[in-house]
């Protein structure tokens, strides 16, 4: 049976579900990410690595939506810690007292961090970080590199994935708008940097230095393939921002779990604010972002009591958010980031490195190609591609293929993105990694066999 047909027979629920839903929803799915062919999969329940779908299939779940989660499903903790909140209520008027405590456990883990504000979710920090450096140097543009993934904002959907027609020269790379509906204006104010290349990268803000407020950059590309920063590209880019007068951003949505403090102390490099989400908010919906007191002192009212009110000496920048703050997110964050301690995430970086390791050698005698890249806890699989060192490599991978693996993995029940990335978790164990290990070399014969 090929890849396909076996997905198709192993999925039949799920078909007939996503051909209801599409009736209503665009795509049958609310997130873009969730909807592939021949048709996604709806799941149903999840506990630890292991999930179930709703024809009944289980799978083993080295996504653990897209990082959020790095205890696994439902931690007994954590459902505990949620069960207790929900008796006093999600979502309140005011302030409550927990906001507080994972400030503190977050500014006494992240040095960089003096002071830190909660959003809804990883996009929204990105939006109001850039938004504050902005107003703190009175630019008007930012730059992050080709290939990053901040969130879904106009400012920053450009040249996440920039097909290679309109990409540009690789030490100049154009601003590309990821799809219809960003308006070419922005563009002017969104400069793109080749991530990894100090001289192109430099030469690029010093271009355009009178009119940047900020750099983004993500220390690992995530979406871009979780291709690892090197250390000196983030150190060099460090040292222009000073001499430019640049506020630079880590967005460490996803890189905040390789090390208590983040991606910032596993590299050594500092930036002046950080953006997170995901890990924070423990599986629910959350953002943050923080960092140096005197930037991030422009969200306090600068006199009087009212931050709407401009006769009370300048508004300050207004931050909004009905569910910011929410007393379940901030519950189910304080107990997970709690948990996730310096020797849970040294495990976790070492179950990492294990599964890397013991993936490639798997893979090592398969007729297709496949590199593994990532650092710490984070992997992505690329299919067809001898190397991948810097965005552009990503390009070579075999989409076809990609996707054939995907299903073929799900078929053999095991969970990663469909571009190939995925993590570990707490509950990880040596066996799953074996399991996974060998489902990716089974998996990458049968796609040969069907060629
Ligand atoms: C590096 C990075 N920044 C920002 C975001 C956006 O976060 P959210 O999906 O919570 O809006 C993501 C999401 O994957 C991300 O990976």
């Amino acid at each position: 049976m090929t890849v396909i047909a076996d997905y198709e027979k192993r999925t039949a629920r799920s078909r007939e579900h996503f051909v209801a839903a599409g009736a209503m929803i665009p795509a049958g799915a609310t997130r873009s990410l969730n909807s592939w062919p021949p048709h996604p999969v709806y799941l149903e329940s999840g506990a630890g690595m292991l999930v179930t779908d709703v024809d009944g299939n289980t799978y083993r779940d080295f996504l653990a939506n897209y990082t959020a989660l790095p205890l696994g499903y439902a931690d007994q903790d954590v459902t505990r810690a949620l069960a207790e909140q929900l008796t006093s209520g999600t979502a309140h008027s005011f302030s409550r007292t927990q906001e507080k405590a994972l400030a503190e456990l977050i500014v006494a883990r992240v040095p960089s961090i003096e002071r830190i504000r909660f959003t809804g979710s990883g996009t929204e920090s990105v939006m109001f970080a850039l938004r504050l450096a902005k107003a703190f140097t009175g630019r008007p543009a930012v730059a992050k590199a080709e290939g990053g993934y901040h969130g879904t904002t106009d400012e920053v959907m450009i040249s996440v994935r920039p097909p290679a027609d309109k990409a540009g020269a690789a030490h100049a790379p154009n601003s590309v708008a990821e799809m219809a509906g960003i308006p070419e204006s922005r563009l002017h104010d969104t400069i793109v940097l080749p991530f990894n290349d100090i001289d192109a990268s430099t030469a690029v803000l010093r271009a355009n230095a009178d009119r940047l407020a900020a750099l983004v950059l993500e220390p690992v590309l995530g979406v871009g393939g979780m291709i690892p920063a090197d250390r000196a590209y983030l150190a060099a880019m460090r040292a222009v921002c000073d001499e430019l007068g640049i506020v630079l951003v880590f967005d460490e949505v996803i890189t905040l779990r390789l090390a208590p403090g983040g991606g910032q102390e596993h590299y050594g490099v500092t930036p002046d604010l950080t953006t997170m989400g995901k890990i924070v908010g423990g599986g629910l919906p959350i953002g943050a972002y923080g960092g140096r007191a005197d930037i991030m002192s422009l969200l306090e009212p600068r006199g009087g009591t009212d931050v709407y009110d401009a006769r009370s000496g300048g508004p300050a920048l207004y931050q909004g958010g009905t569910f910011t703050g929410n007393a379940l997110s901030l519950a189910a964050g304080l107990t997970t980031m709690r948990k996730l301690d310096a020797a849970a995430i040294a495990d976790l970086n070492a179950h990492g490195e294990l599964l890397r390791t013991r993936v490639a050698k798997a893979a090592s005698g398969s007729l297709v190609p496949l590199t593994v890249t990532g650092v710490g806890s984070l992997f992505n699989l690329h299919v067809g591609v001898t190397d991948v060192r810097v965005f552009r490599d990503v390009r070579g991978v075999d989409a076809a293929k990609q996707h054939r693996l995907f299903l073929a993995l799900l078929n053999r029940g095991a969970i990663i993105a469909p571009r190939g990335m995925g993590c570990v978790s707490t509950c990880t164990t040596e066996t799953d990694i074996d399991f996974f290990a060998a489902a990716v070399a089974e998996s990458l014969d049968a796609i040969t066999a069907e060629d």
